[in-house]
């Protein structure tokens, strides 16, 4: 196995062709996409992999897999990216998703988060990264915290949820203050 980079239990991979078929029932799943704004519309391995090849084919994303470094070395456990590379403000936006509801909560994402962080200011040489979610999802909010970043806006009423209007939370973290 070739990692890109490597946590303390998981690590970062290249996705590969065979992973779509996982990756697709994720979002079919009401456990991962109860604070997403996914689960609207069924998705199918056709979508997944027309959003894989154009992912891959831009130069504005990156989008690696979150696998297991050991037993089964390699299972695919989620996703995280890199998205809106802005090359001239050095700014990208994080995606995430770890994508069996039972691996929640055991650290994968604060981990994936850490990693992929250090792959936009080590490697990229990006300035800022930001990640946004719905405002009923603690854990991504806590996860990221974890990682560093820090609240910096919360949008009024951006999304529907269930029976009423939620809030993004929007965050950030500056590679100076990564670095410490
Ligand atoms: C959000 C997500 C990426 C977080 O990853 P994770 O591996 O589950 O989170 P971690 O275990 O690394 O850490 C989550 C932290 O939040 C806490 N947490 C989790 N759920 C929580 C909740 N409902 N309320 C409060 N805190 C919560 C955990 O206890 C942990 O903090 P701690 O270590 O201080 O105890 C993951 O749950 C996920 O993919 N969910 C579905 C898709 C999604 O929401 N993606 C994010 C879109 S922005």
């Amino acid at each position: 196995m070739i990692w890109f980079s490597e946590g303390e239990r998981i690590g970062l991979r290249a996705l590969r062709a065979d992973d779509v078929p996982r990756w697709t029932q994720w979002f079919n799943d009401p456990a991962v996409t109860a604070d997403l704004n996914k689960g609207l519309y069924p998705n199918t391995e056709a979508s997944q992999a027309e959003f894989f090849e154009r992912i891959h084919a831009s130069r504005h994303d990156v989008l690696l897999g979150i696998a297991a470094l050991r037993i089964p070395a390699g299972e695919l456990v989620g996703v995280i990216g890199l998205h809106h590379i802005d090359w001239v403000h050095r700014r990208a936006d994080i995606s995430i998703v770890i994508g069996e509801a039972s691996s929640h909560g055991q650290g994968f994402g604060t981990e994936a988060i850490r990693l992929i962080t250090a792959h936009a200011f080590d490697t990229l040489n990006l300035h800022k990264v930001t990640a946004g979610m719905w405002a009923t999802n603690l854990g991504s909010r806590r996860a990221f915290e974890k990682a560093g970043f820090v609240l910096e806006a919360t949008i009024r009423q951006s999304y529907w949820h269930r029976d009423r209007y939620v809030d993004e939370w929007r965050l950030g973290l500056l590679a100076e203050e990564w670095r410490g």
